[in-house]
């Protein structure tokens, strides 16, 4: 064992010590899983395990801030109550003593196989990356079996998050890379009995298949075969923003195209943000046993802001987004809530709500509420809604803006996108955060916000007439049991 063998002890006292004070916490999530205690990022080893879903995810829990990192561990059986299970995995190791780093799950004869990357960290700082295994028996306890690929020749020691899945009776694992040259790739290895790993070498990154600079390094790569497609997400660090595009510190977003399995190649279009708004990064996807492609992502991202989030005050930041189902039309990747979130639904209300120019409407809402609306015709001319008196949508020739007040509380800032017309919503807002799926999941746009307790309005405004369709749940809440 490594030094910090009392990582368990000390995780434990900070869970307990800080259980009070979440009470107090009105920004603290009903329905989306966060970290007990301390920082959550990224999603891992999501899989149905003998028919249980299992949530892996990145946890620091002893500070709101990025290091030595552990694997959380939720579980479900609808995809909508989650229970904390033990931590699954803590970096105790030599190869992983400064962080067990992203990876994923895999089952295989009745085990579950994780690989994740081992972190290491020496007395200057210097960094070396091990792509590393756990296997369980029963989904609850792990053992570790140590490293089963070192980063090749030609490679930086940022080399992390292998994504493994079968492909024709062989495995493959995506990892995410920066080569020596300094540019983000997606490379693949391959084995067949998921212990002896060979590498095999990039299938995408920046300057290859016809991208221009693109990234310093690639992060949570994830391949997979969806509609008949063959559908890449990573997330790229290093873009420049571009017009609307970007403006997040890093990006995650998708490619769409064939990839041959006997060639380890891989063709494909354009790089596509896979959400809108501010706080979304690091998704995972996995297939459950009724077949659907479900993906989760860190709702959150490590910037200059992060720190004035209030929950801070309270020892935890960031949390997951809700699962989504995936699907293919066109060229664009579509994301829907799991229909089991419907499960969450309670009172309802609906308004038909006629528009003219320069009205509005105005509804209470809780602050977990699902709110739908289908337009009859397509917005013409501004339209403007704002959540809670703090979150404030605006669509208007074929741009949306989302604006919310920044989180130290003086001014708002934005994103924006292009969206063709704007046909239907579902928005989906916990205490402090909100998901909007608009136009059928087309576009997605996730932000965290952190409203006033009494801000309990939505109200909508046009400059021309809107016709639609509006209906408001409120969700039940306490899906989230944490230990
Ligand atoms: C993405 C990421 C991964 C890494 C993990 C560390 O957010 O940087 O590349 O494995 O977080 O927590």
């Amino acid at each position: 064992m490594f030094e910090d063998n009392d990582y368990r002890m000390r995780l434990e006292e900070a869970v307990q010590q800080n259980r009070r004070q979440i009470g107090r916490d009105s920004y603290r999530l009903e329905y989306h899983m966060m970290p007990p205690v301390g920082f959550l990022n990224d999603p891992n080893g999501l899989v149905q395990y003998d028919g249980t879903y299992h949530a892996f995810f990145q946890w620091n829990p002893f500070e709101t801030t990025h290091g030595k990192k552990a694997w959380g561990h939720y579980t479900s059986e609808d995809l909508v109550s989650w229970k904390m299970a033990p931590v699954a995995l803590m970096p105790d190791e030599w190869y992983d003593k400064n962080g067990c780093y992203s990876g994923s799950a895999v089952e295989h004869e009745g085990m579950l196989y994780l690989f994740y990357t081992g972190n290491v960290k020496d007395e200057e700082n210097r960094r070396s990356s091990y792509q590393c295994l756990a296997v369980s028996e029963d989904g609850m306890a792990f053992k570790k079996h140590g490293p089963v690929l070192h980063v090749p020749k030609g490679y930086t020691p940022d080399f992390r998050d292998p994504k493994v899945w079968r492909e024709n009776g062989d495995w493959l694992m995506i990892i995410g890379a920066q080569n020596e040259a300094g540019q983000g790739e997606a490379v693949l290895a391959r084995s067949e009995n998921l212990v002896d790993w060979t590498f095999i070498g990039p299938i995408a990154g920046s300057g290859r298949n016809g991208l221009g600079d693109f990234g310093y390094m690639w992060e949570c790569p994830d391949l997979f075969r969806l509609d008949g497609q063959d559908v890449l997400i990573v997330c790229p660090q290093g873009l420049e923003a571009e017009g609307d595009k970007y403006h997040n510190l890093f990006q995650a977003g998708y490619f769409i195209g064939d990839f041959d399995p006997s060639q380890y190649t891989y063709d494909h279009g354009d790089f596509t943000e896979l959400d809108r708004g501010f706080d979304f990064y690091a998704p995972q996807t996995f297939i459950d046993d009724d077949g659907r492609r479900i993906l989760l992502a860190w709702m959150g991202m490590s910037d200059d802001q992060e720190q004035n989030q209030p929950t801070v005050e309270n020892d935890w930041i960031h949390a997951l987004t809700i699962p989504r189902v995936l699907g293919i039309e066109g060229d664009t990747l579509t994301q829907n809530p799991v229909p089991e979130i419907e499960r969450l639904r309670g009172e309802r209300r609906h308004h038909d709500i006629l528009l003219g120019a320069g009205e509005a409407f105005r509804e209470e809402i809780g602050s977990c509420t699902e709110i739908s609306m289908d337009f009859e015709s397509p917005v013409e001319g501004q339209f403007e809604m704002v959540i809670r008196n703090d979150l404030k949508v605006t669509y208007e020739n074929n741009r949306m803006v989302v604006e919310r007040t920044v989180f130290s509380g003086k001014g708002t800032e934005q994103r924006a996108f292009f969206l063709e017309q704007l046909s239907g919503m579902r928005i989906f807002l916990d205490r402090s955060s909100v998901e909007m799926f608009i136009n059928g999941g087309k576009e997605v746009c996730t932000c965290r916000f952190f409203p006033n307790e009494d801000d309990t309005g939505v109200e909508l405004k046009t400059h021309a007439e809107v016709k639609c369709d509006m209906t408001l749940w409120n969700i039940k809440k306490d899906t989230i049991d944490m230990y």
